[in-house]
């Protein structure tokens, strides 16, 4: 049996590729070599970590806000097997759902770690060693990515004291001290889950910023809300040495500026330093399948220079985020099957999921300064919402970003309750080239916290009514 195409691993870019490949008539397997299919994302990221932010920021509710709602209840109590049973049973109910997604598609699957062993041809090795050669027209890498770990620095991973994303999902109690590697996404994330669960959280953060890459006020005003939670940080700090100790652990970091030396014990340490491309035992070398910043180089159309292999995802350049992974495995399909697959690389948007959420799409100021595009701003803060008062979500504000001449939408970030739901209609905006008016002249619902995006629009030309 010949495939027109296999797509190696089952995180949200092949699995998603596969099902659009199928979908379009294409005769379509996949290579797993974990247990269950979803890769990183589904089995041990984006969807537990959810599951754990929402029971946390419950937890965190329940204790801290309710009070003023006029609901009094005996302080709540930590159930972590419970809390964790959610996030298992969550992981079952996405990881069995592409199962019955493949099975529904008529899409193959080979259980085992897949090398590309020649031209159309993949060996996988199943875990009891038994190799089965798979014959194709065509293969998409989607081997995601791993720990990058801390360059220069040997850190022994043991996913209990030392722990990756992958162990910080999954700690067995509460830690008295969780000092965090890294001020990005996961370490963010992750901080906030066992902050809410009354661990002392230390963020140490090489760059001087949170969120590096991120629109600087922003990032600026969600430290001070992050402060606010009980969270600690040590900003220009480069950490040079993270060792076990008899209990617990110990960080050392120095200012990147110049300074002595410091170190500080942990009970349990996060390593989030960021992720690499996952492409070990591939044979992409001996393929002759071409690297670049040790990612796999694609053209436009996500072809290697090898006829025949294509590459999606975090194993390619870009950001590394699930949803554009899943866009570009639909665009390869659609490539493949003789369509124009195409992804928007100007309108991604991503999202923090902390509490309060932040929301980006487009561009930053920075990048509008560094670029020299004359742009103006509109903001509007959630205070002046009356939804978000009714919710107590005032924390937060709306800050689009339009072209000083065109009023054409290049940015747009939300820093607020709710965040990562409110920024599609910015991206859908963006998608078709909208201007800060058309939006401003799109009737919004009221009450909704989604009228202050269109506040944010009206202050980007003219005034804000509610201000
Ligand atoms: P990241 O790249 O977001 O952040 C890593 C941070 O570590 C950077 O701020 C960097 O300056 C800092 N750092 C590096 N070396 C250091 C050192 N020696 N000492 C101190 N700080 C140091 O990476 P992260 O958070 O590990 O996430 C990995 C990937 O996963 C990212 O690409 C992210 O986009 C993705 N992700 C996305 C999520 C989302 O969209 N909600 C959630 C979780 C992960």
């Amino acid at each position: 049996m010949s495939y027109d195409v296999v797509f190696i691993g089952t995180g949200p870019g092949g699995y998603v590729g596969a099902i659009k490949a199928a979908q379009l008539g294409l005769r379509t397997a996949v290579v797993e070599k974990r247990e269950t299919f979803g890769g990183t994302c589904l089995n041990v990221g984006c969807i537990p970590s959810k599951a754990m932010l929402h029971a946390t920021e419950m937890f965190a509710e329940a204790g801290h806000n309710f009070e003023a709602l006029g609901i009094d209840i005996p302080a709540p109590k930590l159930n972590l097997k419970n809390m964790m049973a959610h996030k298992d049973a969550t992981v079952a109910s996405n990881v069995n759902g592409v199962a019955f997604l493949f099975k529904k598609n008529k899409i193959d699957s080979f259980r085992g770690t897949g090398r590309i062993s020649g031209p159309g041809r993949i060996a996988v090795t199943g875990v009891d060693g038994k190799v089965t050669d798979v014959e194709t027209k065509n293969i998409v890498i989607a081997t995601g990515s791993d720990v990058a770990g801390i360059p220069g620095v040997k850190v022994d991973i043991d996913e209990t004291v030392i722990v990756s994303s992958t162990g910080a999902l999954s700690l067995a109690k509460v830690p008295g001290h969780l000092v965090v590697v890294g001020g990005g996404v996961i370490g963010l994330e992750m901080g906030s889950v066992w902050a809410r669960l009354g661990a002392k959280v230390t963020v140490v953060e090489y760059l001087d910023t949170i969120l590096g890459g991120m629109d600087g006020e922003v990032a600026k005003q969600f430290q001070r809300m992050l402060a606010k939670q009980g969270m600690e940080f040590r900003l220009g700090a480069k950490v040079t040495g993270v060792a076990k100790a008899k209990k617990g652990a110990t960080v050392t970091f120095e200012p990147v500026k110049g300074g002595d030396a410091e170190t500080i014990a942990a009970d349990v340490v996060l390593i989030a330093t960021g992720r690499r491309a996952y492409t070990d035992n591939l044979g992409l070398e001996e393929a002759g399948v071409e690297m670049e910043r040790g990612k796999v180089k694609t053209d436009g159309h996500y072809a290697t220079n090898v006829a025949g292999i294509y590459a999606i995802g975090d194993v390619i350049a870009g950001p590394m985020l699930a949803h554009k992974a899943e866009d570009e495995g639909i665009a390869v399909a659609e490539i493949i099957a003789g369509q124009a697959g195409h992804v928007n690389y100007g309108a991604i948007p991503s999202v923090v999921y902390t509490s309060p959420e932040i929301a980006s799409v487009g561009k930053t100021e920075e990048e509008l300064k560094k670029d020299g595009i004359d742009y103006k701003v509109g903001k509007f803060p959630f205070t002046a919402n009356g939804r978000a008062r009714a919710m107590l979500h005032t924390d937060g504000f709306v800050k689009i970003l339009a072209d000083k001449t065109t009023d054409r939408v290049l940015g747009a970030h939300i820093l607020g309750h709710g965040a990562g739901e409110m920024i599609h209609e910015l991206t859908v905006l963006m998608e078709f080239g909208g201007s800060s008016e058309d939006l401003a002249r799109t009737t919004h619902a009221h009450p909704t916290m989604s009228e202050s995006v269109r506040e944010a629009a009206l202050a980007t030309f003219f005034k804000p009514i509610h201000m």
